[in-house]
């Protein structure tokens, strides 16, 4: 299993299985199957609702002994409802207990925006709270006790621009170990990339397939298709392989980390397996052609008239 080292020295299993879009009674199979196939990572959050069967699936795994706790990185993330000072403690607490854990090996702010507490998603702008009010480094505090109670092994962030990654890492006693972001061949981030390395925060990519089982609310009539592009057709048929393949082998050969969501054996076999794809340097420069800065989950949901949630990724 490739790696990824943090600057804690902790390592991060290079392919980690999504969750999000997971319907109750298959997600906890994925898991298992997951596990079974070879995965040690699996990428978990409050909000996707299904972190209770999630943590039966864990369980199971462990009893039957195909795993141990210490053998596996979980991830979950804290939901946008519960960024005050009183809220982050009790909301990882809850995920602990959904996912029958004693800890957590990262966890993550899901988003730098906050919202009243209970609110899963806003349907009017007085249920958003400004960040002036819950500012991130209030949030980030209660972060890092979980850290010092033992609850998380290390702590993150998601969605987080440059410019707000300066800020946390001015404020911060200990610095995020990992931005998770939207990452493919039509968003690549170089930026972001280049000024995580620098500060030593690893990253990981999410919707790496283009997130197709996306509602349909969330999706624009035009999306273009990362799985059809025929860069990543032809570079399929070259390494005798998946489209879904290649655009996972692109993320381990630049170093990052990957979460690609499935809850079919089929796939869930098949993406691991990508990690043991090479690609070489003339592939990797016509893939880096496809850069496009188009995102599929693109923050828009956040903007209501008469909020202060403009442009969430700084862009
Ligand atoms: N931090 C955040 O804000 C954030 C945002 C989005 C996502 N995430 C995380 O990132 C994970 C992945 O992103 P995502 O769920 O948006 O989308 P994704 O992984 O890009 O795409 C998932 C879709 O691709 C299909 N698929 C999986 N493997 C395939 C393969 N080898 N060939 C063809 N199709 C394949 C899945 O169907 P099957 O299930 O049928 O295989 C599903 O329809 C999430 O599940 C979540 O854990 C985090």
């Amino acid at each position: 299993m490739k790696t990824v080292q943090l600057r804690s020295r902790n390592e991060v299993p290079a392919i980690g299985l999504g969750t999000w879009k997971s319907d109750p009674g298959k997600v906890g199979d994925a898991v298992l199957e997951a596990i079974k196939c070879g995965y040690r990572h699996i990428d978990c959050a409050a909000i996707y609702g299904n972190e209770g069967e999630i943590g039966e699936a864990l369980q199971k795994a462990m009893k039957d002994k195909l795993v141990k706790r210490d053998e596996l990185w979980i991830t979950s993330k804290l939901w946008n409802d519960s960024h005050q000072k009183g809220d982050v403690l009790p909301a990882l607490k809850k995920t602990l207990k959904d996912l029958q854990l004693d800890y957590l090996d990262l966890y993550l702010i899901h988003w730098p925006v906050a919202f009243k507490k209970d609110v899963g998603f806003p349907e009017s702008p007085d249920q958003f709270l400004p960040l002036s009010q819950v500012p991130i480094s209030e949030t980030w505090s209660m972060m890092e006790e979980a850290v010092e109670q033992g609850l998380s092994k290390t702590i993150g962030v998601s969605n987080f621009s440059v410019k707000k990654l300066k800020s946390l890492l001015d404020e911060a006693n200990i610095p995020p170990e990992m931005n998770q972001v939207e990452l493919h061949p039509f968003l690549q981030q170089n930026e972001l990339l280049d000024f995580c390395t620098s500060n030593h925060i690893a990253v990981t990519g999410y919707s790496p397939l283009g997130s197709t089982d996306r509602q349909q609310e969330m999706k624009k009539d035009d999306e273009p298709s990362l799985l059809e592009h025929p860069a990543i057709t032809e570079l399929a048929d070259k390494h005798d392989c998946t489209a879904g393949q290649i655009l996972l082998s692109w993320h381990v050969n630049r170093g990052n980390i990957v979460i690609p969501k499935s809850t079919s054996k089929k796939h869930i076999k098949e993406n691991l397996e990508s990690q043991n794809i090479n690609l070489s340097n003339e592939d990797m420069l016509k893939i880096s052609e496809m850069n496009e800065g188009y995102r599929f989950v693109d923050g828009k949901f956040f903007e209501m008239e008469g909020n202060s949630y403009k442009n969430v990724f700084d862009e």
